[in-house]
């Protein structure tokens, strides 16, 4: 065969990619791909130092994916070293651990972190992002359930897992989901495929659920000032309520979320004047 034939064919075949592991110190960033890519779990703490760097060959159906892994060090201490490496990413590991909220309420900053650090180039669009529920078989010391992390994810078009670097639930399945989606955004113009099936609920009313369920107070819960008037708690009542009743919100945990605005403007009007 004509060698320029080949060498195209074999071009169409073969892709390389980038990716990143992000999320606090300690969740299990680096022994989530130990597991994958040694198949082994090392249960002494050895923090990441600024990045370490690795590449795996992964075939997803025909092509082959050589895989270039920046395994990011979640210290704040090593912002500085990390902050070079999100550029140019196709897919991002968002890990937190079960048993720490503050490792799940991170999130969100991480991705703050990504698209500062991207600057105009912040096409998040452009992006798979993979999230790992991580120690999953720690189940005594769990605090944030599955509901609430994949609504989380999905609210924002991620996937999620529930996985254990340890015992190695779910990692190849969180694995071989992300490289195969990553594969399908290089297909299909490095734009990320919209899903077949629409989550069916939108990140504002996700979001509004977790920001509930997280309130310190029915002031905090209804979004208002400590104080406020009849009418301040019955406006934002209003709001809530349509936004979160039952009968047009599927999200996970919407009904709880609801009945916990009703009860909080309940008590709240009751002492009210
Ligand atoms: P940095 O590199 O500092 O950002 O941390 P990291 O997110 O890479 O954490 P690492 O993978 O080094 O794991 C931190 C600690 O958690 C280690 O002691 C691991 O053995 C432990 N660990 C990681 N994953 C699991 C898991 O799924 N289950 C249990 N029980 N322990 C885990
Ligand atoms: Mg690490």
């Amino acid at each position: 065969m004509d060698t320029n034939v080949q060498k195209r064919r074999e071009n169409k075949k073969s892709l390389r990619v980038k990716v990143i592991s992000l999320g606090n110190a300690e969740v299990g960033k680096s022994c989530i791909i130990k597991r994958y890519c040694e198949k082994r779990f090392v249960p002494k703490y050895l923090a990441t130092i600024g990045i370490d760097y690795g590449v795996t060959k992964v075939q997803v159906r025909d092509r082959e994916i050589k895989v270039n892994i920046f395994d990011m060090a979640g210290h704040p201490f090593f912002y500085e070293v990390r902050n070079e490496f999100y550029k140019d990413s196709q897919g991002v590991i968002l890990v937190y651990d079960v048993g720490l909220r503050e490792s799940f309420d991170a999130l969100d900053s991480w991705l703050t972190e990504m698209k500062q650090e991207m600057g105009s180039q912040a096409n998040m669009e452009s992006i798979i992002f993979v999230v790992c529920a991580n120690k999953v078989d720690l189940t005594k010391r769990r605090v944030v359930d599955e509901s609430e992390g994949r609504l989380w994810a999905e609210s924002r078009g991620f996937h999620y897992f529930e996985t254990s670097a340890q015992s190695g639930e779910g990692i190849s399945e969180m694995f071989q989901a992300f490289f195969s989606s990553i594969t399908d955004m290089c297909e299909n113009g490095g734009k990320r495929p919209t899903p077949e099936v629409s989550v069916g609920f939108t990140k504002e009313q996700a979001d509004t659920i977790r920001r509930i369920r997280n309130s310190k107070d029915s002031w905090d819960m209804l979004g208002v000032k400590p104080g406020a008037t009849r009418e301040e708690v019955n406006k934002a009542y209003r709001k809530l309520a349509v936004l979160l009743h039952p009968d047009k919100c599927v999200a996970p945990g919407s009904e709880d979320a609801f009945k916990a605005v009703v009860n909080a403007r309940t008590s709240l009007l009751k002492n009210i004047k």
